[in-house]
């Protein structure tokens, strides 16, 4: 019996669509596996009734065949689906490293990536490895056709999730197809700019970096209450604030660690005053997938 904490993430960034991610060192996924002759899937948790345990179906039985690692894989969901915290990464990520640890198979964990990201692929019908990525290697990372890069990032973070759902289907069939070259400058700008405040840790560099002049603008009509809870966690004390991968979740950059109880609270009570339940979580880029053996 092997175990896998395989943590939330939260991709794009803003100006990094498609393209930038974080692990964040809450709430994460907790994946179980034993050996056995065929696999098997049970899952516990948030959202559990919304998951399938039809192993063709589910994005760690997927990963299970890919890795030829038949077994008996049970997944506590601490990260609910439909968040755009990354709940079906979590899975796979966590599936692909407990079993890779579980069968001696020897990938590294970049391989992992790969075999993680199918697993998303078959699941969603488009493989985002933006959120397997950060997921099994932890930190900030940039991922393109030619690999991932990381950097060991540790920032604080609020993540305020409502109880609502935006379909990630939907939230990409709102993105236009190309841009202005404006828009482009815009953006190259921003992006570099979150990754120069990425590598030394800057809140304020990383705030500004997360504005993009297209995606976000375009989904926020998806998240309802979206402008009322970004304005309401930047008066709070938020260096800057963007929807978490495709939504519903606002993801806000604090400028310290002490900052993250009213910038939460500022978030949750904006969606309560648009009648939208909501919960946060005061949380930092953390590390990726953690094994326990017992
Ligand atoms: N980059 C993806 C998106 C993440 O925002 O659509 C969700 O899978």
């Amino acid at each position: 019996m092997l175990t896998v904490r395989a943590p939330a993430t939260s991709a794009n960034l803003g100006s990094g669509f498609d393209v930038f991610g974080v692990a964040l060192t809450h709430p994460a996924d907790v994946v179980r596996v034993e050996r056995a002759e065929e696999t098997t899937i049970e899952v516990t948790g948030a959202g559990e009734d919304f998951i399938p345990t039809d192993p063709e179906k589910n994005t760690a039985g997927v990963v299970a065949r890919e890795l030829d690692a038949p077994a008996t894989i049970h997944i506590d969901k601490g990260v609910r689906p439909s968040s755009g915290l990354g709940s079906s990464a979590a899975s796979a990520a966590g599936a692909a490293v407990a079993l890779n640890e579980l069968y001696d198979c020897g990938l590294s964990r970049e391989e992992l990536v790969r075999v993680a990201a199918e697993g998303e692929a078959v699941v969603s019908g488009d493989a985002h490895a933006d959120n397997v990525a950060p997921s099994i290697l932890g930190g900030f990372t940039v991922v393109t056709d030619d690999g991932v890069t990381t950097v060991d990032a540790s920032l604080p973070v609020v993540v305020c999730l409502p109880e609502t759902v935006v379909s990630t289907h939907d939230a990409r069939g709102v993105v236009p197809d190309s841009m202005a070259m404006d828009d482009v400058v815009e953006t190259v700008g921003n992006a570099s700019t979150l990754v120069a405040g990425m590598c030394r840790d800057d809140p304020a560099l990383v705030g500004r970096g997360l504005t993009d002049p297209v995606v976000t603008p375009a989904r926020s009509a998806l998240v309802d209450g979206y402008d009322a809870v970004a304005e309401a966690a930047r008066d709070a004390g938020a260096t800057g604030v963007t929807i978490s991968g495709a939504g519903p979740s606002v993801l806000a950059i604090c400028r310290s660690q002490s900052r993250r109880r009213a910038v939460a609270a500022a978030m949750v009570g904006a969606f309560g005053d648009e009648g939208i339940e909501a919960r946060a979580y005061r949380t930092e880029i953390g590390g990726g997938a953690e094994v326990f053996r017992s």
